[in-house]
């Protein structure tokens, strides 16, 4: 099978480049729709402690050890994993990505639903009695005009076009490689600040704003007790920062040799969780000016609550929704083109193929999936539950994947570089080309602290799944109440089933491990 040399593969043009492109993966829905929705739900200041945890005990630890996998072997997850712990390595590998093409299947519908969102603002979404296109949903014109705008709108197929115009921007982005992602991202991630920032300033000059931010950073300790918030904030430092999803290695693999993991990694993760905290004082203080009510699911805050707020300043909301929605699809696009590239570089890896049939084989089945994710059959009219088919079948896919499969890569990732490779490799490895060597503290890190917090909070919520039922069991699903067992199930099957087949399927030797000429002796260091 062809091996496709470094000049193949691509590397960026410069750091910033490769900086920009890391945090535009990193920046994204995560910290705009779901960072301010979770710490909400765990009580804004008790998300405190829990997530300072994640960052420095988890985030940046194994965003070192993805960035200094990719770096280091040049190649994406699987091949990268395989040169550390063999085939079971690359087994995980191809697991985390299969399990990541799931999610940016969703990830690129919800993009579609803002797409919709986006286009909607400059049209009827914040005139009064708002519906969208068409208006399938008798039940929610009671709401206010955001609400159901948004349940008009994901009952119809316009945001069925709506993805598949997402997905053709991604190819084109895509298609060149680390060319074509750097221009992107150089236009793109400081458009997002610069809105970001816009925001901020909205939301802080009205009155009351400040209430909000005060509310989010006012420390409480009461919910520290409590394991599912630390689970929240793991989960949640996992995804905005695109780890355990296989995109990290795949950038890194395009890096020139001699490239500063330890100072990327820091960059990457405190740009990321920077935005995250500009998100959330943009969206506390919107919330706290309107008095606004943010219950329901992670995305009725983006999709309704906000654009409720905002529909509060007359004239100029239709710019600001429009300016809202252009965010949050910019700042997906930037990531789920990441989240594409992790598979796509790992099948050219793998299979020696070129760099458009890579992106088909991913491409095809990925927009099928967002698709599905955008079926507008109702099957809940009373609103109940999610409305549509897609959007039930979002929910039960993100409760299994978002949950397990990021955490659990994490902890395999871990416990494959700490304890098979030897934690120490690693660092002397990311070592040799850092302004910022890593001590030893790093290694107890990796060996102990991340498996056994990862470990402590997976053991956790499996018990708590198993005692609590089968997941949307009770949902209404309109007929299609075998939906909560058949999801968990297809997860398990598509990603076991797919890791399985490339993996002892389709056998390779695995890339000549950079790490074995390195002695475990680090004192030198
Ligand atoms: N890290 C990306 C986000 O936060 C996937 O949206």
């Amino acid at each position: 099978m062809a091996t496709i040399s470094q000049e193949e593969r691509g590397t960026w043009n410069s750091k910033l480049g490769f900086v920009l492109a890391a945090s535009g993966s990193a920046i994204g829905l995560g910290n705009i729709v779901f960072f301010a929705s979770n710490a909400y739900q765990y009580g804004g200041g008790a998300f405190y402690l829990p997530y300072f945890v994640a960052l420095f005990a988890l985030g940046i630890p194994v965003m070192i050890v993805e960035f200094g996998l990719g770096a280091s072997t040049r190649r994406a997850l699987p091949q990268a994993l395989s040169a550390v712990a063999g085939k079971r390595g690359e087994f995980v590998g191809w697991w985390s990505l299969s399990c990541a093409l799931l999610i940016t299947m969703y990830y690129i519908a919800i993009l579609g639903w803002a797409l919709g969102m986006m286009v909607g603002a400059l049209g009827g979404l914040f005139e009064p009695g708002a519906t969208a296109p068409f208006a399938p949903f008798l039940e929610p014109s009671a709401g206010v005009s955001s609400t159901v705008y948004f349940f008009d709108l994901i009952a119809t197929y316009w945001p069925m076009l709506a993805v598949l115009v997402i997905w053709a921007l991604n190819g084109m982005i895509l298609i060149k490689g680390t060319a074509t992602i750097e221009k992107a991202v150089r236009i793109f991630v400081p458009l997002m600040w610069l809105f970001m920032i816009g925001l901020i300033v909205l939301a802080l000059t009205r009155d009351g704003g400040l209430d909000g931010v005060l509310y989010l950073f006012t420390p409480d300790f009461a919910g520290v007790s409590d394991p599912a918030v630390w689970k929240g904030a793991f989960a949640q430092m996992f995804f905005s920062l695109s780890l355990g999803l296989g995109t990290m290695t795949a950038y890194a693999s395009y890096l020139p040799k001699r490239s500063d993991v330890v100072n990327n990694s820091l960059l990457v993760s405190f740009m990321n969780c920077g935005f995250e905290f500009l998100a959330g004082v943009a969206i506390f203080g919107l919330l706290f000016a309107f008095a606004l009510n943010p219950v329901g699911g992670t995305l009725s805050l983006s999709f309704f609550v906000i654009p409720q707020g905002i529909a509060e300043f007359g004239a100029l909301a239709k710019v600001l929704g429009f300016a809202f929605f252009f965010l949050m699809v910019v700042a997906g696009l930037t990531s789920s083109i990441s989240l594409i590239e992790g598979p796509a570089a790992a099948l050219r890896d793998k299979l020696g193929i070129s760099r458009a049939a890579a992106l088909a084989i991913v491409f095809v089945p990925g927009a099928l999936g967002s698709l599905a994710y955008t079926l507008p059959t109702i099957v809940d009219p009373g609103l109940a539950a999610n409305g549509t088919l897609g959007l039930s079948l979002l929910d039960m896919m993100d409760h299994w994947v978002f949950n397990y499969s990021l955490l659990t890569v994490g902890f395999l990732e871990v416990i494959f570089v700490g304890w098979v490779l030897g934690a120490s490799k690693l660092r002397r490895a990311v070592n040799l080309h850092t302004r910022i060597p890593l001590g030893p503290w790093f290694d107890v890190v990796l060996k102990y602290v991340a498996p056994g917090l990862l470990g402590f909070v997976l053991i956790w919520s499996l018990i708590q799944e198993f005692g609590g039922g089968l997941y949307a069991a009770g949902n209404p699903l309109g007929g299609f109440d075998w939906l909560p067992v058949a999801v968990p199930l297809f997860w398990l099957i598509f990603t076991l089933g797919g890791a399985a087949y490339l993996t002892y399927g389709r056998p390779t030797p695995p890339p000549p491990s950079p790490f074995d000429t390195m002695s475990d002796d680090v004192s030198a260091l």
